[in-house]
Parts: structure tokens; C-alpha cells; sequence
């Protein structure tokens, strides 16, 4: 999958974001082994605390559904190269400690990064 595919399936997830309180709309988009795309939005609860990242969101229902190998994830939000919170890099490490990440802007580019640039020195049972 091309990344600009998959960059363009995490911004048209954006759209579905439920993100009342922040205001702050984010998709992803996270492609499998076997080649399918999952996609996440956050989404958030007036209690705090209770709202899920879009990249969590993305992988919980990819584990749900029986997927377990990732190979790429890419990111959309409103602001400057959206980058992953610290609890989804755990996450995301936890599932795909080899997983690329493409954090893309709203102009159009994006960043490349891997997780495990982005989560150092990983914490692991
Ligand atoms: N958020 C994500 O979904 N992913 C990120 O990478 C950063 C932050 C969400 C959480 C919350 O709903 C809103 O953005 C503002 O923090």
C-alpha cells in the first residue's frame, strides 16, 4: 500500500473523529500484514479520562478482529505533524515494535518515523 494511500484512508477517518470537548479531530489508518487497513478516530467522553486516541482505537479493533502483524500506520489531525501520545507509543510497541509511522500535516506532507525512534528503550513485561 502506497503511503500516500494510506495517509488519504486516515484523513477521511478524521472525519468520523467524535472529539466535542478538545475539538481536536484525529484519524489513523493501520495497515496489516495481510494487506488490509484498519482505521481509528478518537473518541472522547464527557468524563474525563474516558476518551480513546485514534491510534489505539485503530489497533484495539484490529486485535479485536483477529489481526496481529502491522506493518505501517499513518496519522491525521488538524495541526503540524500529528505525533502519537506516550500511551499509544506503548501500545503500538506493544503490538508492532517494528511499525513505521507516517505523522502527516494538513497541507499534505508527512513525517516518517518508526516506533521505535519514537519509544526509546521500550518498557516490556
Ligand atoms: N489524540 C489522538 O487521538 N491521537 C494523538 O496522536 C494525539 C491526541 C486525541 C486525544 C484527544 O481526543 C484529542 O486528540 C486531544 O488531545
Amino acid at each position: 500500500m502506497d503511503d500516500r494511500e494510506l495517509l488519504r484512508l486516515a484523513n477521511e477517518a478524521r472525519r468520523r473523529a467524535y472529539a466535542p470537548y478538545s475539538k481536536f479531530p484525529v484519524g489513523a489508518a493501520l495497515l496489516c500484514a495481510d494487506g488490509t487497513v484498519v482505521t481509528g478516530v478518537n473518541v472522547e467522553s464527557s468524563v474525563n479520562g474516558l476518551s480513546l486516541c485514534a491510534e489505539r482505537v485503530a489497533v484495539f479493533k484490529a486485535v479485536s478482529e483477529g489481526k496481529r502483524d502491522f506493518v505501517k500506520i499513518a496519522v491525521s489531525c488538524d495541526s503540524d505533524h500529528c505525533r502519537p501520545c506516550g500511551a499509544c507509543r506503548q501500545v503500538l510497541y506493544e503490538h508492532a515494535p517494528n511499525l513505521e509511522i507516517l505523522m502527516g500535516c494538513p497541507k499534505g506532507d508527512f513525517v516518517r518515523t518508526t516506533i521505535a525512534e519514537l519509544l526509546p528503550d521500550a518498557f516490556t513485561l
